[in-house]
């Protein structure tokens, strides 16, 4: 069994895979995920409208413990069953990383576990690894992930080699989304809710500017914050018309989508990859899995992302890394208990001195 904690933002989340379970490729997420818990703190900084990274901290200090509990009574396992620990080392708030990885260190300390530091990213990355039909690993593969802090388009040369194609030169476009409804007064988080808004809109009434900087290596995001501010102050009343509101979140949704397809478009022709990965919270929006869906299928690219529960953070996603590295390492659930490996097998990540890395790119 191995133990997963996540806790970069403003989500406290624990989870429990089986090892053993999970080298079956054929076996589902209810079959080797034995607990999986995700506590929100979304009501506590809805008040302030964005996350205030000393409140999280504390929240993650208070909730850890409790959640962590959970998850071996969920389990139907004790501290014992443990193999190793897994745990979010960044990128992320400093403050809420160091919760969750000075608990990791301890408890992985106090029971002589090995302790895998991993990376949010990559993490997001692997979370396609929680569909009922688990997809092959095919390279080269592009991951286009896209969410509150990230906004990245990475090459995957072959089991975690990673080249960074594209990044974000200002917000991210899960930051888009926020601030934009924000403009349009809905409460924070408001991506989900203009998403659901911008379904039921006319796409073409009020067309947003496509952030496309010159350079194929970046996107821009912050050009749309402020066509929509503009744009809002213009309609002033006009925009408690339902409708009206519906038309602007979809003329908004529109150019944050067209954006990122612009850049994948560019990198598909570039890099012709045989799959490609979508990650990360905005991953959730179905109108971007919708446009994706269609110009893959059209060239023939396989196309994966992962279910919506796990597309926000969650220690799920952290805890199948975990696996598929300790699995990729070719240690069996036997050879574990049987013989501990030496530290060095098991990478770079061991170290008891292991730090947190607030900025930590993927490539
Ligand atoms: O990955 P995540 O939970 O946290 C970060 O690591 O940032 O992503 C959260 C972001 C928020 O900006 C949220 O508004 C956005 O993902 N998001 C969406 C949708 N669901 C979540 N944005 C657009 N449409 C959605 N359906
Ligand atoms: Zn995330």
């Amino acid at each position: 069994m191995l133990l997963a904690i996540e806790t970069s933002c403003d989500e406290t989340s624990v989870a429990i895979v089986d090892i053993n379970r999970f080298s079956d490729r054929s076996a589902k997420p209810a079959e080797f995920l034995k607990a999986d818990l995700i506590s929100s703190q979304t009501d506590l900084h809805v008040a302030y409208g964005g996350v205030v990274p000393e409140l999280a901290a504390r929240e993650h200090l208070q909730n850890l413990p409790i959640l962590i509990d959970q998850a071996f009574q969920s389990a139907g396992c004790r501290p014992d069953d443990l193999s190793a620990v897994a745990v979010t080392r960044g990128p992320g708030l400093n403050g809420c990383l160091l919760v969750g990885l000075t608990f990791a260190k301890s408890f992985a300390l106090a029971r002589n576990l090995p302790l895998l530091a991993l990376n949010h990213l990559e993490g997001h990355l692997f979370a396609s690894d929680l569909l009922e039909i688990r997809p092959e690993p095919i390279y080269p593969a592009l991951l286009l992930l896209v969410s509150g802090g990230h906004t990245e388009l990475v090459l995957i040369k072959s089991f975690r080699e990673y080249e960074l194609v594209a990044r974000t030169k200002d917000d991210a476009v899960g930051e888009a989304f926020d601030k934009s409804a924000t403009l349009l007064g809905l409460p924070y988080p408001g991506g989900p809710q203009l998403a659901a808004l911008a379904a039921r809109g006319d796409r073409a009434r009020f067309p947003f500017p496509v952030g496309m900087p010159e350079d194929d290596s970046a996107f821009s995001f912050s050009g749309v914050k402020t066509a929509v501010r503009r744009r809002v102050d213009r309609l002033g009343d006009e925009l408690r018309d339902p409708q009206t509101l519906c038309d602007v979140s979809a003329g908004i949704e529109t150019a944050l989508v067209e954006a990122l397809l612009l850049k994948l478009r560019k990198a598909v022709s570039h890099h012709r990859p045989r799959a490609v990965h979508l990650s990360g919270g905005v991953a959730a929006n179905t109108h971007l899995q919708e446009r994706l869906r269609a110009l893959l299928r059209q060239k023939g690219i396989a196309f994966f992302v992962p279910p919506s529960r796990w597309c926000t953070d969650n220690a799920a996603m952290i805890g199948v890394l975990g696996a598929r590295i300790l699995l990729h390492n070719a240690l069996s659930f036997r050879e574990w208990h049987e013989r501990p490996l030496p530290k060095a097998d098991l990478g770079p990540n061991v170290p008891f001195d292991v730090g947190a890395m607030p900025r930590w790119p993927l490539a």
